[in-house]
């Protein structure tokens, strides 16, 4: 299925036909795949206790990467069942759960419950929720609504002192309205590749206690 309008990335529709295109032996990276990503990501994880949620997963590689690095506790969402069986397929050690990322709070107890997460990441699926046609200045109620929903529920599922890491190649003027919230800070950190094309990490920490990160830095938890 093509993409006809930007509006099909917001449907399941959509991204269930172009897996099941692409097939279950495809992984493909939006933006960057692990090994440029790595020493971008890992200092704010933490260490390998870390419990890490990835939305919107795709056939992206992240999790894998990660789960083969010692961090066992990682667990991939998207709401294709198409790549999530496809996914399960090839990484049954991985926990793979389909649901709609603007499901999550109704849904919360099959993801631990409310502050059960010490990283929630994020790499290009909030895109692909605000893809619309027309203006990225001035978004439509649906979109602002679609990406109110995933803040919720991030902020939600984050323990105090968690991280929210959102890749994108979008920049602070057309990201920050939908991430500004007080209950956390956010940092947008470069991450240039050398071709001319900008990507951004945008770091956000609850707040509340020493993220995992901090309190790997400071020489506690497991090694
Ligand atoms: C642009 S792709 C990014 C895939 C992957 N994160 C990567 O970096 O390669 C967006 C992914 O988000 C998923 N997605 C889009 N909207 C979603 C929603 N409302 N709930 C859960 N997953 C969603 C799509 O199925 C797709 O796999």
């Amino acid at each position: 299925m093509d993409v006809t309008t930007l509006d099909d990335l917001q449907t399941r529709e959509y991204w269930d036909s172009r897996y099941a295109q692409e097939g279950a032996q495809m992984t493909y990276d939006w933006f960057k795949s692990w090994p440029e990503l790595e020493s971008h990501l890992l200092p704010h994880i933490g260490d390998k206790s870390a419990r890490v949620l990835e939305l919107g997963c795709g056939n992206s590689t992240i999790t894998p990467a990660l789960y083969s690095l010692g961090f066992h506790q990682v667990t991939s969402l998207d709401f294709s069942s198409t790549v999530i069986e496809q996914m399960r397929g090839k990484h049954p050690e991985i926990n793979w759960v389909e649901m709609d990322i603007r499901e999550m709070i109704e849904k919360d107890g099959e993801l631990g419950g409310a502050a059960s997460w010490d990283v929630v990441l994020d790499k290009g699926t909030l895109d692909a929720l605000v893809a619309e046609k027309g203006s990225v200045w001035d978004p439509s109620e649906r979109v602002r609504e679609n990406a109110r929903r995933e803040i919720d529920a991030v902020l939600h599922l984050l323990r105090p002192g968690g991280r929210f890491l959102y890749m994108t190649w979008m920049s602070r003027p057309l990201r920050m309205p939908f991430l500004e919230r007080a209950e956390w800070k956010i940092e947008v950190l470069p991450v240039n590749d050398g071709n001319g094309l900008d990507y951004y990490l945008y770091v956000c920490t609850k707040h509340g206690e020493a993220s995992v990160a901090d309190a790997a830095a400071a020489g506690e938890g497991t090694p």
